[in-house]
């Protein structure tokens, strides 16, 4: 089925983690209202215990669609992905749980973003997968993550007011408490 026929528009896979409840809760305040999005992982129990938290954020939450994937079933990964525009996943370590699904989402057709920090990783995935992504028309986006995104806007930030014509070596700081 193309990609805009489908079901939903986002799935939050590992939705029950840190990062994922973290995005769970974006979502359900601030997503616009015409976004049909769904929390998907590996415990079902775990998923619905997370959507009745989620409607104390926001009571439309209580129509979030669960869906149920687990990295060892590539069967799953293959139907979470047939299901929506793009799987949005948190589930890490990368290097050892994320492949199958970016095979899923190249396969059909999904866009995916992740949050992983791991080059290896992206590395590989664009070995393997990158051609068939291209044929099917998904975009494999990685490194959406706190770790990538303001280093990465502040180079291209920083590049608008330096000289194109000279060689440039950038770093990056950042500065937190918690
Ligand atoms: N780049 C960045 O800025 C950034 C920021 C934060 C985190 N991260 C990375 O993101 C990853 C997640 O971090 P976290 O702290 O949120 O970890 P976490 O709390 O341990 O969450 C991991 C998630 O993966 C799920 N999971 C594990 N094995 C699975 C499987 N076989 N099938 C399906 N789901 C599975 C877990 O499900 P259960 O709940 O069922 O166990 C859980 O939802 C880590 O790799 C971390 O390094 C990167």
């Amino acid at each position: 089925m193309p990609a805009h026929d489908r079901e939903l528009d986002v799935a939050l896979f590992g939705a029950t983690g840190f990062t994922g409840q973290l995005v769970a809760g974006y979502l359900a305040e601030h997503a616009p209202p015409e976004l049909r999005w769904a929390i998907a992982g590996r415990d079902l129990p775990k998923l619905q215990a997370l959507r009745q938290i989620l409607t104390q954020v926001a009571p439309s939450a209580r129509d979030v669609p669960i869906m149920r994937a687990d990295v060892n079933d590539v069967g799953s990964l293959s139907e979470l992905a047939a299901r929506t525009r793009l799987v949005a996943s948190t589930v890490g370590p990368f290097t050892e749980y994320g492949g199958p699904l970016v095979a899923a989402c190249a396969d059909r057709g999904t866009d995916y973003v992740d949050i992983t920090g791991e080059p290896e990783f992206v590395d590989r995935m664009w070995l393997e997968h990158h051609q068939r992504a291209q044929q099917t028309g998904a975009r494999l986006v990685h490194c959406c993550g706190f770790e990538s995104v303001p280093s990465d806007l502040g180079a291209w930030w920083t590049l608008q007011h330096l000289p194109t014509d000279v060689s440039i070596e950038m770093r990056a700081y950042v500065q937190a408490q918690g």
